[in-house]
């Protein structure tokens, strides 16, 4: 991923990639310095250490712009019970789904978030994935949310990766508040979104926009709110049904929208006016066992940049691993390797307002890169498990495979 990369790549420039045979990054402290020939940068700069990717691949540290890591339990029990064919919205309305892992976290200790929270940072970076954008909104309470978020702000500070939080009250109407989800609305906009705001707990709002949780109307009406805050907004939309979620995106100006399994052409002509950037989660509609999957060819032919993330959550994507994101875009979306990397890496980073910052491996943005062993991209997204990376840079430090850092003379 060559610069100069300040601004997303969609259409026919998402597969617009560089490879350089022999290549080397140089690292000064924490940011790039200089791309190019090993030979060349060896000669530049006389590198007091290297750290030698033995002929693996060097990539941009992938970008995962969704996800939910801030919960108790894993939900396989709700795995097995779709394998036999049950719906995700069955399960949910059988008081599984997203209100099971309310229970957890409100009876959790915020010790006990954390740890959980940061176990699965690590296991980010083990995968490749440096910057990792994460949700709350297995809350559902002033309390558990602001719970949610003071432990995003905690790992936040230890630096495992650079974690963007992002507040999602507005993920599921709370039990105590069912049949009178305009008053959870009233709560959210009245109370919560001014206080996650004013504590700087988030960066962005988030809403599950969906038949069974919020309208277009409430969804309207909390974004507009969010974004008076000063947060930026995030949306899921069109996940289960055809709602017009994509066009409410564009008209809200939202920085992505997320999901899209169901959205429709007029949505799509919508999102590519506004130059919002699709989020895709293609592993979801595989766990969900939902055939309906993101139409990513035709809004690539839109000119859309998408984004692809994980969705990492307990219920409907467990799956932290880019990579496997990777080859199951490939797969289901027909996507190149090359529009792939472009996807996991300068798309998300865009979405999440670092553009200038992460996303390509060029002079001047953030030492965050990562190593495989395998010799060439289309190798990464062609084999399923074999993701786990060789080495990992995070803001210039060797997080993974400091071992085969080797100083010069
Ligand atoms: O992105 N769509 C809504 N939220 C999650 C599901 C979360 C859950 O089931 O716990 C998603 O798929
Ligand atoms: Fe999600």
């Amino acid at each position: 991923m060559h610069g100069p990369g300040l601004s997303s790549r969609g259409g026919t420039d998402l597969g617009r990639i560089l490879s350089i045979p022999d290549g080397a990054v140089a690292i000064d402290g924490e940011r790039i310095v200089a791309v190019g020939r090993t030979a060349d940068l060896r000669r530049d700069f006389a590198p007091r250490a290297e750290l030698d990717a033995q002929g693996g691949l060097v990539i941009p540290g992938l970008v995962d712009a969704h996800t939910h890591p801030v919960f108790v339990s894993t939900r396989e029990d709700e795995f097995e019970l779709r394998t036999q064919g049950k719906s995700y919205l069955e399960i949910a309305a059988a008081g599984g789904g997203i209100l099971s892992s309310v229970r957890g976290v409100r009876a959790a200790s915020k010790e006990d978030l954390l740890e959980r929270l940061l176990l699965r940072l690590e296991r980010f970076v083990d995968l490749g994935t440096t910057t990792v954008e994460a949700k709350s909104g297995y809350g559902l309470s002033l309390e558990a949310e602001t719970k949610s978020l003071e432990v995003l702000a905690a790992a936040r500070t230890r630096g495992i990766v650079d974690l963007v939080p992002t507040f999602l009250g507005a993920h599921d109407v709370p039990e105590e508040y069912r049949g009178r989800g305009a008053d959870y609305v009233d709560l959210l906009i009245r109370e919560a979104l001014p206080r996650v705001a004013a504590a700087r707990l988030a960066d962005y709002a988030d809403v599950f926009t969906e038949g069974h949780t919020f309208d277009l109307d409430a969804s309207r009406r909390l974004m507009e709110c969010a974004r008076g805050l000063g947060l930026g907004v995030r949306m899921h939309v069109d996940q289960l049904s055809d709602l017009g979620g994509a066009s409410l995106a564009a008209q809200l100006g939202a920085q992505s929208a997320d999901h899209l399994e169901f959205v429709s052409e007029a949505g799509i002509q919508a999102l590519a006016m506004a130059g919002v950037i699709p989020v895709l989660c293609p592993l979801v509609p595989l766990y969900l066992r939902q055939e309906r999957e993101a139409p990513a060819r035709r809004m690539i032919q839109a000119g859309l940049a998408p984004a692809i993330s994980t969705d990492f959550n307990p219920g409907s994507c467990p799956l932290q691993s880019l990579p496997e994101v990777m080859t199951w875009a490939a797969l289901r979306y027909r996507m190149s390797a090359a529009e792939c990397l472009t996807a996991a890496t300068l798309n998300p980073a865009c979405s999440l307002a670092r553009g200038s910052e992460i996303g390509t491996l060029e002079a001047d943005k953030r030492a965050d890169l990562v190593i495989f062993s395998c010799s060439n991209l289309r190798r990464l997204v062609s084999e399923f498990g074999s993701s786990r990376a060789r080495a990992v840079v995070v803001r210039g430090r060797v997080v993974r495979g400091a071992e085969q850092v080797r100083t010069r003379a």
